[in-house]
């Protein structure tokens, strides 16, 4: 048996007709730029996620650096954000030339620690970006309480990999003055290409946005903003309304999936030993759409390898922190990362996809247990 951390070939088989039509339909109306699939999806999105706006944008990164733009971040801003997260997190905060600020992880949901924030909050801090990673909100909630008071200060989610996620029974967005998320083709919901969203219930905010993405206008008859080229286009959406419809369906096998690894992990830690494996923590105020799961072991290396051997590929997200990478050593403001620089040493991502089977996720343990025997 093969299998693939991702399940792009399992899905075109099965809906490939279903998207050629509806790509068929875009290249019949041939409006490939702000096309009429653009607005459905964006109601569809809005009215889903209980978000007053929903603004389509041209990729994940897009989405953040167009949000930064719309609050108004500008040079020497500072904002507070996770090591742990995909480069482009970090990336468009050096874009605007604004100074990022990391701050530790929890040791067990590897989202930011909300409890390390308040003390790096200066007169130059202007957002957060919390980063909701694997599938599981960041604490959101906490977060918004601990700054209340700081009314300057933005909370901007990196929601790109935990699109549908809950927190305390609400969508992530509810949190946030702004979310924004990925349909990179491996994500959640993923397109055939480039593509991303944002999410806000802040009209003016939103106008801005709107504005940014498209060169600064929303009509083109005055530009009165600096923008981008910032836009999805249509043929994007009109993948994405095509596999909105079985995403329910995808998230109910992530979530049985990965109750069947909850489920195996405990029963080698039992039979073997306690501490060889940890589960993904899903705090209990959480619904995790889990995008990864990510266990954390000592053995991480050998283990990944052992895996390889038996056609199994796994994912490690991430290596390496950003304040580790050349570039951003010198460009980021950071002291204590100690539990993000060791957990990124001991992370591992198992298969979870949406056509995962049940047989495939059977073997994945099996082998498992079986590395595990050793130790
Ligand atoms: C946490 C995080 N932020 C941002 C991005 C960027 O999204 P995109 O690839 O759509 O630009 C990704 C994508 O991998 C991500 O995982």
């Amino acid at each position: 048996m093969k299998i693939n951390s991702y399940s792009l070939d399992k899905e075109s088989k099965k809906i490939k007709k279903d998207i050629l039509k509806n790509i068929s339909k875009v290249i019949d109306h041939n409006k490939y730029i702000n096309g009429p699939e653009n607005s459905i999806l964006e109601k569809k999105l809005s009215s889903t996620l209980k978000s007053k706006n929903c603004i389509l944008v041209s990729s994940g990164t897009d989405a953040l650096l167009i949000s930064l733009i719309a609050i108004g971040i500008k040079e020497g801003d500072e904002i507070i954000t996770s090591p742990f997260t995909f480069i482009s997190t970090v990336e468009v905060i050096l874009s605007l030339k604004a100074k990022p600020v990391l701050i530790d992880i929890d040791s067990e949901t590897y989202n930011i620690d909300i409890s390390k924030i308040n003390k790096k909050i200066t007169k130059k801090t202007r957002a957060i970006i919390p980063v909701s990673l694997f599938g599981q909100p960041a604490n959101l909630k906490e977060l918004k309480k601990s700054i209340k008071n700081n009314k300057n200060i933005k909370i901007i989610e990196d929601n790109a990999q935990s699109l549908m996620s809950k927190h305390y029974g609400e969508y992530s967005n509810y949190f946030t003055d702004v979310s924004c998320t990925s349909f990179f083709p491996t994500k959640i919901l993923g397109c055939y290409g480039d593509g991303g969203a944002i999410f806000t219930n802040d009209r003016n905010l939103a106008t801005r946005i709107k504005k940014i993405r498209s060169h600064g206008s929303i009509n083109k008859k005055d530009f009165d903003i600096q923008g981008v080229s910032g836009r999805m286009d249509t043929l994007q959406s009109s993948i994405l309304l095509t596999k909105f419809k079985y995403l329910k369906k995808n998230l109910s096998n992530r979530s049985r999936i990965a109750a069947i690894y909850d489920k195996n992990i405990d029963k080698i830690n039992s039979l073997l030993n306690n501490n060889l494996i940890q589960k993904p923590k899903i705090l209990d105020f959480n619904k995790s759409v889990y995008s990864q799961y990510t266990i954390k072991t000592n053995h991480r290396d050998k283990l990944k390898k052992y895996f390889k051997e038996h056609n199994i590929s796994t994912a490690i997200y991430y290596n390496k922190i950003v304040s580790e990478y050349s570039f951003y050593k010198k460009k980021c403001k950071f002291n204590n990362l100690k539990n993000a620089s060791k957990i990124s040493k001991q992370v591992l991502s198992l298969p979870i996809n949406d056509y995962q089977s049940l047989k495939e996720t059977k073997y994945i343990c099996d082998v498992m247990f079986s590395f595990f025997k050793k130790y």
